[in-house]
């Protein structure tokens, strides 16, 4: 039986639902998409230009700007959000050329709803901060990453004082609260504990101070065999 959502958790999680279903209509014309969602994106794709296109699940797709970018490039895309509302928003961009190759959910990160090893790549932009058990989602990343695929997460980098600023400060303002913006060791060790290999991070700046943190899964010999080769 799933154990029973603590406190902290329901309120994580009402207050996104509320937030995002409030948000939703305007969302994709709210000045952060410039300064900061965007910039994550593209970050984020920049990743994908030496992968071949296979299966990819974004988790916390919201609108679904960044799964639809990847469904353009030639992947099928898979895009899953807490809040309905984020959700239609992002299943009414099926005008796109790619609208055969996406599809989007609603769902939640801490439980998601597919096999072991079904993707190829887990995307996650701008969302991690908004989980009340963070380590339980990139667990469930992993489970449903097949050996050799890679999880690629972008969110805010609070690690230096402008990055305090602007997340604890600034966006956990603009964003009502309960959210809870990770050092990068911290998500390092969150890969790193959840099985991933070959863990690397890199920090940028758009206006904001961006961390994106990638992972990728061993196979099942050197999972077996090298334990200790990270
Ligand atoms: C700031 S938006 C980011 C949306 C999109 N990834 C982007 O970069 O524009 C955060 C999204 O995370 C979603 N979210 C929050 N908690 C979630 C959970 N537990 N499971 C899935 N999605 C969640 C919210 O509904 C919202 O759409």
């Amino acid at each position: 039986m799933p154990a029973k959502p603590s406190r902290r958790e329901r309120r994580f999680k009402r207050k996104a639902h509320s937030q995002f279903s409030a948000w939703a209509e305007t969302y994709d014309r709210h000045w952060l998409n410039r300064f900061l969602f965007e910039p994550s994106h593209t970050l984020l794709l920049r990743e994908f230009e030496a992968l071949t296109p296979g299966r990819a699940l974004d988790v916390g797709c919201g609108t679904g700007a960044l799964a639809w970018r990847l469904a353009a490039g030639g992947w099928e895309v898979i895009g899953l959000d807490l809040c309905e509302p984020m959700v239609q928003q992002a299943r009414g961009k099926s005008a796109s050329p790619a609208a055969g190759r996406i599809l989007v959910t609603v769902g939640d990160s801490e439980r998601l709803p597919f096999a072991r090893g079904s993707f190829d790549a887990v995307t996650c932009a701008n969302s991690f901060h908004h989980y009340p058990h963070q380590a339980v989602v990139v667990r469930e990343m992993f489970r449903v990453l097949r050996p050799g695929g890679r999880l690629l997460l972008v969110d805010g980098w609070p690690d230096q004082f402008m990055g305090r600023i602007m997340f604890d400060w600034i966006i956990t303002r603009v964003e009502g609260g309960s959210v809870w913006h990770r050092e990068s060791r911290h998500v390092r060790a969150m890969f790193e504990e959840a099985g991933f290999r070959q863990v690397k991070q890199r920090r940028t700046y758009s206006f904001f101070p961006i961390l994106l943190t990638r992972g990728v899964v061993p196979s099942e010999e050197a999972r077996h065999a090298g334990r200790g080769a990270r």
